[in-house]
């Protein structure tokens, strides 16, 4: 039988690297479309993999590249931009989109998985969660036919909405656990009781997997959460157990973490950024129950607790 290809963008991301090599151990061929082929060294080793450099804005040589692909996941996704106005939110997330989508129309793709996250709306609190929600309706035009995009493919399209995402090679836990080192006393938190239903990586490549292997007829959307929500809190309290940190975490006032996050957005790194303190305004959990058609809630099994040792642990 002849083998499957499946194209990634966004594919030498952290989840991207994760789900590029579960699929190739399930026997596919993956194709890794990259702005920069050098940063894609850790993709290399697996000769499952093929990493195409590509320009987002060539819609030819898209075409060309997604010839042969029976499904496409798109894991495209920044968390900060160089201005706080939106634009660079709304050319990751939504025109790369509109290339993509005429790209896999050339290409008669017929099946797409988009992963995008939980609140993502076009009213949403932040540049991040708008973008990410627009490029949700672009996706539901195309399959409507009113996007004025080429349309008839993709035509089973699934949005993919997780909480926030923990693994070995995350930003999120990572991140958290480095600050605590640079502050091991007290760390000022904003949005401390903000609340997240994180889920294991390994269980979203598996669901992506699931889409692919048997994608749901139309467009559908899928809220990924965890077992367990935690309030931000909690999960930095659970860090700094594993980690070995006796840090107390002091809760900012919502004027004092307005503060902060205009301090740390011009911190090499952005640690934190003014985008990122308007997504924190909401809880990021699933709904308690699916609110429009066609929408599901699939709660994953792993838990943080868990995890969390097998790669923070200073033992
Ligand atoms: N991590 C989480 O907790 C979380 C939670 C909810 C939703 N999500 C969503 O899940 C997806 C994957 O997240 P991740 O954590 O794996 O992200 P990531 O590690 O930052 O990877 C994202 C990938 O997007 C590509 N990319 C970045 N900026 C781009 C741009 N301006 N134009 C085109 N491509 C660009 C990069 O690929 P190249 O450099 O190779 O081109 C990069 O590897 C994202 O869509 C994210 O929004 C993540």
């Amino acid at each position: 039988m002849k083998q499957k290809v499946i194209g990634l963008f966004g594919g030498s991301g952290f989840v991207g690297q994760s789900l590029a090599f579960f699929l190739a151990k399930q026997g596919y061929a993956i194709r890794v479309f990259t702005r920069r082929r050098k940063d894609t060294r850790h993709l290399w080793m697996n000769t499952s993999i093929e990493i195409i450099e590509i320009d987002l804005e060539n819609q030819k040589h898209l075409a060309e590249a997604l010839s042969g692909c029976s499904s496409i996941v798109n894991l495209i996704g920044i968390l900060n931009e160089k201005k706080d106005n939106g634009k660079e939110f709304i050319h990751a997330h939504v025109r790369t989109l509109e290339n993509i989508l005429s790209a896999c129309a050339a290409a008669r793709i017929s099946n797409f998985v988009q992963i995008s996250a939980l609140n993502a709306d076009v009213n949403g609190n932040s540049f991040y969660l708008k973008s990410k929600g627009l490029a949700e309706d672009l996706l539901k035009n195309t399959f409507n036919n009113s996007s004025g995009l080429p349309t008839a493919f993709p035509n089973n399209i699934t949005i993919i909405k997780p909480s926030v995402i923990f693994g070995d090679k995350d930003v999120f836990t990572n991140k958290f656990a480095s600050l605590l080192k640079y502050m091991p006393l007290f760390f000022p938190l904003a949005k401390g009781d903000v609340k997240f239903q994180p889920v294991y990586v390994g269980d979203l490549t598996a669901l992506i997997f699931k889409c692919i292997e048997k994608p749901d007829q139309g467009v559908s959307t899928i809220h990924v959460g965890g077992p367990e929500i935690y309030t931000l809190k909690e999960i930095l309290s659970l860090i700094a157990d594993i980690t070995g940190q006796k840090t107390t975490v002091i809760p900012l006032s919502n004027f004092l973490s307005c503060l902060q996050a205009n301090f740390l957005e011009y911190v090499p790194g952005k640690p934190f950024s003014r985008d990122n303190l308007r997504s924190l305004s909401k809880d990021s959990i699933c709904p308690s129950s699916a609110t429009t058609t066609g929408e599901r809630i699939e709660i994953q099994s792993t838990s943080m607790k868990n995890i969390l040792p097998t790669y923070l642990s200073s033992e």
